[in-house]
């Protein structure tokens, strides 16, 4: 696989042409919060509710999402990541039809199932126009045929993936063998995903023409490293790539080649500590680690599901709780948050394809608990982040200040926030933070309850446990310091702020 010479030359033309694109870096990307969508299941052109096969095409289109854009902003996102945009295989397989976009075979033509080049240019002018970025996921490892490995019509493929050498032989994957990882056929059976071994320069037509602001990377662990990195410098906008692997030091490899991953070793880990399946010392220590290992976390991508994961909700069923500890972790720890569609309206689908629902399903309703939660959240982010210079909160990394079995406390610039895992339940323990940067002696407010607490020496302070049947079930507190414990309305806090 490689980015061929003639990508340079032709990146060079459109620059001459086009002129620079306005592409965002990794330390812009770092700001902004990503809301992931499937496309296919966001929203209709129409605003219509169609029924479907979960594996096949439901409706949903560009245009839909663009008109949906007051939804998303609404809950305070700032980026949204589509699925795949390119021309995929028609065929009913076994699996089903092309729907999530994942099986391309033609990176220069759009899957007409999602709209028109124009509709995309217009969902990306829409976007920008709101101040918010898009990114869009990008497959360059394989192409996808639905016929037998041995039989694969490579000429169905445009040129230059329209003949056999332009792709390894297939082979099924040795997941012990990184070569093998990277050179055989993510599948063979029906469908195959034949592996690419030449790239060439449609991506960075695609950056050009749709002004995407950065690129989410499909299976970047099965494409070699050296070709992530020409890649990288190629599109010239911030990619994150998924290499699905719970290792950090596996992981850590793919930052460097491309400028970020997503985060999954923090997200094995976050998924068993919110589900009450382990502690929070577990936490803490994927976090240290992530911390010495990576160039920078802040500029991984974390999520609490996504397409390819059960979602949060199946795994903790009925509890609410558990849902928005996990979200507020997600939002205040080190790291660019991504959340999956649906998150907010408590969709619980588990494995591919059922947690890939239709989103016309929710009604879009801005009244869930979640989706007001999450909005609550981003207020508070961003008050967090310009009460300081917001370039140093987001450079900033997260310091764990204590962890309890049910509790960890973490600050990140002037906020300290509390989040637990004992979910519905509640508890009556409170929880002892030795030590923050809150001035001893001051009393410091709960944005979400209101209530407030004295600093004792060294910054420290007691969480209490919250009281009574309805502030049980929100067994965290995000704490702001309070320059004189009198006025508690969240505005006074943006100039009440004393960070050492
Ligand atoms: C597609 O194929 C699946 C199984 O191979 C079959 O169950 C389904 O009915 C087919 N759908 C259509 C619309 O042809
Ligand atoms: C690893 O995989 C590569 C590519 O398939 C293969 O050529 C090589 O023999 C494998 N190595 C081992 C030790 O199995
Ligand atoms: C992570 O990578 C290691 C080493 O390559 C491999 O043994 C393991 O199976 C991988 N884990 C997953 C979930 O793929
Ligand atoms: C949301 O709640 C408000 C206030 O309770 C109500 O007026 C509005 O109709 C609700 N909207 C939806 C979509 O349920
Ligand atoms: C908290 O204390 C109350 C009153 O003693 C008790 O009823 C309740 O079960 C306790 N809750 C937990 C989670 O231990």
């Amino acid at each position: 696989m490689g980015f061929a010479k003639t990508t340079c030359t032709l990146l060079f033309l459109w620059n001459l042409v086009l002129g620079p694109t306005i592409a965002k870096s990794a330390a812009e990307w770092r700001e902004l919060s990503i809301y992931q969508v499937v496309t296919d299941r966001f929203a209709t052109n129409d605003g219509s509710a169609p029924d479907c096969w979960i594996r096949s095409y439901c409706g949903g289109t560009w245009k839909g999402l663009e008109n949906k854009l007051d939804y998303i902003q609404g809950m305070g996102f700032q980026a949204v990541w589509i699925s795949p945009i390119i021309h995929n295989i028609e065929e009913n397989t076994t699996w089903g039809y092309a729907y999530h976009g994942y099986w391309g075979d033609n990176p220069y033509k759009l899957n007409p199932h999602f709209g028109t080049p124009d509709d995309l240019k217009s969902l990306s002018t829409a976007l920008h126009k709101r101040r918010m970025s898009l990114m869009v996921d990008i497959v360059i490892n394989h192409l996808a045929a639905n016929q037998k490995p041995d039989n694969v019509e490579y000429s169905r493929f445009p040129a230059p993936f329209n003949s056999k050498s332009s792709f390894h032989q297939p082979c099924d994957i040795d997941y012990a063998n990184q070569s093998s990882v990277e050179d055989c056929w993510l599948t063979t059976t029906l469908p195959p995903l034949v592996d690419v071994k030449s790239e060439d320069a449609s991506v960075v037509d695609i950056v050009k023409t749709y002004n995407v602001d950065g690129i989410r990377l499909d299976t970047a662990r099965h494409v070699p490293k050296q070709y992530l990195a020409q890649f990288q410098d190629a599109v010239g906008v911030f990619v994150t790539g998924e290499a699905l692997n719970e290792s950090v030091p596996f992981v850590q490899q793919y930052q460097g080649p491309l400028d970020s991953a997503h985060n999954y070793p923090l997200w094995y880990a976050l998924v068993d500590t919110f589900t009450g399946r382990t502690t929070f010392d577990y936490l803490a220590a994927i976090m240290k680690t992530e911390e010495a290992v990576f160039s920078d976390i802040n500029v991984l991508t974390n999520f609490l599901d996504n397409h390819d994961q059960p979602r949060m909700a199946s795994r903790v069923g009925d509890d609410l709780v558990r849902d928005k500890n996990a979200v507020t972790f997600l939002m205040f720890t080190s790291g660019i948050p991504v959340l999956y569609y649906g998150f907010e309206q408590r969709f619980d689908g588990s494995a591919d394809p059922v947690n890939r629902e239709p989103m016309w399903r929710s009604d879009y309703n801005t009244n869930a608990t979640l989706y007001q939660y999450i909005s609550k959240l981003h207020e508070i982010r961003d008050l967090a982040s310009t009460t300081i210079e917001k370039s140093s909160y987001f450079s900033s990394y997260v310091k764990v200040l204590g962890t309890s079995t049910e509790y960890m406390a973490l600050q990140r610039g002037p906020l300290v926030v509390v989040v637990s895992n004992v979910g519905v339940d509640g508890t009556n323990n409170s929880f002892n933070i030795a030590a923050s940067d809150f001035a001893p002696g001051s009393t410091i407010i709960d944005l979400f309850s209101c209530s407030t607490v004295k600093v004792g020496k060294k910054g420290s302070f007691v969480s209490p446990p919250n009281e009574g049947e309805a502030r049980k079930k929100e067994a965290f507190a995000l704490k702001l310091p309070n320059k004189d414990g009198t006025d508690m309305k969240p505005l006074f806090l943006m100039e009440g702020v004393q960070h050492e």
